[in-house]
């Protein structure tokens, strides 16, 4: 399932991360990545221990814990530390690769890495190139989303991010750990929690509804892993 989250971000928070980041301490984004990323990868990365970072980062954890969509689609039991990456100039793409499927807090925590997610930060129109490419059964789709926006895909897919050929692109990357480790069963779960929402808000609970609700836990409590 890929999804995108819409205005994940407001104008506020936006206008707060880009003030932090015109003083940010830019380094090798090649430091985080396994050794087939490694010869693909050319962007730079936020450190993720420095104030900016870590300012960044519970803003955009915040903004997550505040949207249903997130917590019905991703039904996290882990984040992975939101990152904030930087593509333009020389330090402008990366290639085909599939993330890693454990990465390592810094406390030492271990993630599996169901679902990835990427914000965007910049003004499409501020840059060229750039577009997140997704490699799924049905072909590829391309994201290129305004400022604020967020896309989820699965870890497992294969994906690039195109030459930034003109200004700089920036977004906030992590990862989940999603208490359904299956995509196809999360994406069920998410299909039936919005039609559920969407019936009782048009008719109000009933019996059915009731049952129907009893259906969505007990699915979830046959597949969640906690
Ligand atoms: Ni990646």
């Amino acid at each position: 399932m890929v999804l995108t989250l819409p205005d994940l971000l407001d104008a506020a928070t936006l206008a707060e991360i880009h003030a932090l980041l015109a003083a940010a301490p830019w380094a090798d984004g090649r430091e985080s990545a396994g050794s087939q990323a490694r010869q693909v990868k050319n962007n730079q990365q936020l450190p993720h221990d420095c104030p900016q970072a870590q300012r960044i980062r519970s803003l955009v954890l915040a903004a997550l814990d505040r949207r249903p969509g997130f917590l019905s689609a991703a039904l996290p039991k882990r984040v992975f530390t939101p990152r904030v990456n930087r593509y333009g100039g020389e330090t402008n793409a990366y290639g085909a690769h599939v993330d890693g499927a454990i990465r390592l807090l810094p406390e030492g925590q271990r993630v599996r890495t169901d679902i990835s997610c990427t914000v965007f930060l910049s003004d499409p129109a501020g840059y060229d190139g750039g577009e997140l490419c997704i490699t799924d059964a049905l072909g590829q789709p391309c994201f290129k989303l305004p400022a604020g926006h967020a896309v989820l895909y699965p870890g497992t897919h294969v994906h690039e991010v195109r030459p930034v050929t003109r200004g700089e692109r920036l977004a906030v990357f992590f990862w989940v750990e999603s208490l359904v480790r299956s995509d196809e069963q999360r994406h069920l779960l998410h299909t039936l929690d919005l039609a559920l929402t969407a019936l009782r808000q048009r008719h109000g609970d009933s019996a059915e509804t009731t049952r129907l609700t009893g259906v969505y836990h007990n699915l979830l409590r046959q597949w969640a892993d906690t």
